[in-house]
């Protein structure tokens, strides 16, 4: 058979076909194949105009690329992924490049680079951010592992991203589960954004008593300025949306418990090995898996209620609101980033954090106008070791900073919960504070457990003969 496929996809689902979709408008020669065949009929619908074909026999499928062969993964993450390596390898030739874009753990993606690298196999995990929208139009994209293979994938995948001032949203990232990495950060950083969105919400209808067309409101106007982004915009739409069931809005309707999938968990299960904190992003974490427990909610509700008392002076709070927004947005990045700088170091990355930034600005969910301001601080500043160290971002910080402290007094007067506000302000009060009182915990650590100290005039470690005091 002739080879003559530059691109094979395996996963027909919707992220993988909008994908072949968008390869195929940009003039590539590129097919499918899918256990299910459903999905290659419904490839063959939505891409006649391409004459977009696909195979259901993988040995044909194979057979039909060209190589090095290029084969996409666009099945679940997990053990899905390693049945489908199992049933490649024996097909693949040295050399051939297998690129996994799911959602799959760093850790099973460096397993997996390694186990193929013996077997003379390129493995990318490779991240995409945008959704369906996205994959069909142009997403960011997050490529990780061998560098000189990607030369292999660049034109194709630069042709397909999405597009900021003419800059593809691509870049190489790093070796090995770099890409796989670099992607769950991004949703961390998502899951962030979202809960701050969330308790501004609440801030809002209860602090305020706003409607949902003034909430919308809000939302517009912050997204017609410095907060511009796309979760933003879709946040302000989410409150214009009418339920047919009932007539009145749809978020009244939806149930206040929230789901993930695991790319946040990950993001703090890391955070932690790796001692780099991140505490609004664990927040946000933490808040979606507190919201399940409704049944207790609305016991405790009861058992500690509280008259909701709203804010009095509502114009200059929804100013103040605004600082406290963009405030923990800059956190949040700050966090996420900080993380990425130190997984560079301890998982030898590499990593470019402006190129970063740089393909972050378009296609993905976490796409802002403030990833400008990163791009540019990074851009200018290689080792800048923290968001917080940039000159221009420490200005903005120091004149929101009276806002920001404002909100969460005002919400906790009122005990209205707004966990990713106030560690935000938490984070920012402890990285900028001189003097800890971290020498108490080492204090108690030593006195209870011999655990040693290091003290301030003197090199080594010291262990006291702490002397209870007798009551
Ligand atoms: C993206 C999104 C995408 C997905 C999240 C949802 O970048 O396109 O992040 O990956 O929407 O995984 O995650 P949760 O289900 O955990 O909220």
């Amino acid at each position: 058979m002739e080879s003559k496929y530059t691109l094979g996809m395996i996963g027909l689902g919707t992220m993988g076909r909008n994908l072949l979709l968008n390869m195929a408008d940009n003039g590539f020669a590129v097919t499918g194949y899918d256990k299910d065949p459903n999905m290659i009929q419904k490839l063959k619908e939505d891409g006649a105009k391409h004459n977009l074909n696909a195979y259901e026999s993988l040995e044909d499928f194979i057979q039909s690329l060209e190589l090095p062969r290029r084969i996409m993964l666009l099945v679940p993450a997990g053990p899905i992924v390693d049945s489908v390596i199992k049933e490649l390898e024996p097909l693949l030739d040295k050399g051939d490049i297998i690129i996994d874009s799911g959602n799959s753990h760093f850790t099973d993606t460096s397993r997996r680079a390694i186990e193929l690298s013996d077997k003379g196999i390129h493995f990318f995990g490779m991240g995409i951010s945008g959704g369906e929208e996205g994959a069909r139009f142009g997403p960011s994209i997050m490529p990780g592992g061998d560098k000189t293979a990607y030369g292999a994938m660049k034109e194709i995948l630069e042709a397909v991203s999405a597009k900021v001032n003419g800059d593809p949203c691509v870049t190489y990232i790093g070796p090995g589960a770099s890409g796989h990495f670099v992607k769950m950060v991004h949703n961390g950083i998502e899951y962030a954004m979202m809960q701050l969105m969330a308790e501004a919400y609440d801030l809002m209808r209860t602090a305020l008593g706003y409607s949902n067309e003034q909430i919308f409101s809000v939302f517009e106007e912050w997204n017609n300025g410095r907060l511009q982004s796309f979760l933003m915009e879709v946040t302000r739409d989410i409150f214009a949306f009418k339920d047919e069931v009932t007539g009145g809005f749809l978020i009244d309707m939806i149930k206040d418990e929230a789901k993930s999938k695991g790319t946040g968990k990950w993001t703090t299960q890391v955070s932690v090995d790796l001692q780099l904190p991140i505490p609004t992003i664990n927040e946000a974490v933490t808040t979606r898996d507190l919201s399940k427990y409704k049944t207790l909610r609305v016991n405790l509700s009861k058992t500690y209620p509280e008259e909701k008392v709203t804010v009095e002076n509502k114009e200059a709070f929804i100013v103040e609101l605004e600082q406290a927004m963009y405030f923990s947005v800059i956190t949040s990045y700050a966090q996420g980033l900080h993380l990425l700088w130190q997984a560079s170091a301890s998982y030898e990355y590499d990593l470019n954090l402006h190129e970063i930034a740089q393909i972050w600005r378009g296609g993905c969910i976490i796409r802002a106008a403030f990833l400008e301001d990163i791009y540019q601080a990074y851009k200018k500043q290689p080792d800048l070791e923290h968001l917080y160290a940039d000159a221009g971002i420490a200005s903005k910080m120091k004149e929101i900073l009276p806002g920001m402290r404002n909100v969460v007094i005002e919400a906790t007067k009122i005990g209205l919960a707004i966990p990713a506000f106030a560690s935000a302000l938490t984070y920012f009060d402890s990285l900028r504070t001189e003097k800890l009182p971290a020498n108490l915990i080492q204090a108690q650590r030593d006195f209870f457990g011999a655990h040693k100290f290091e003290r301030t005039d003197a090199e080594g470690v010291f262990h006291a003969i702490w002397n209870p005091v007798k009551a």
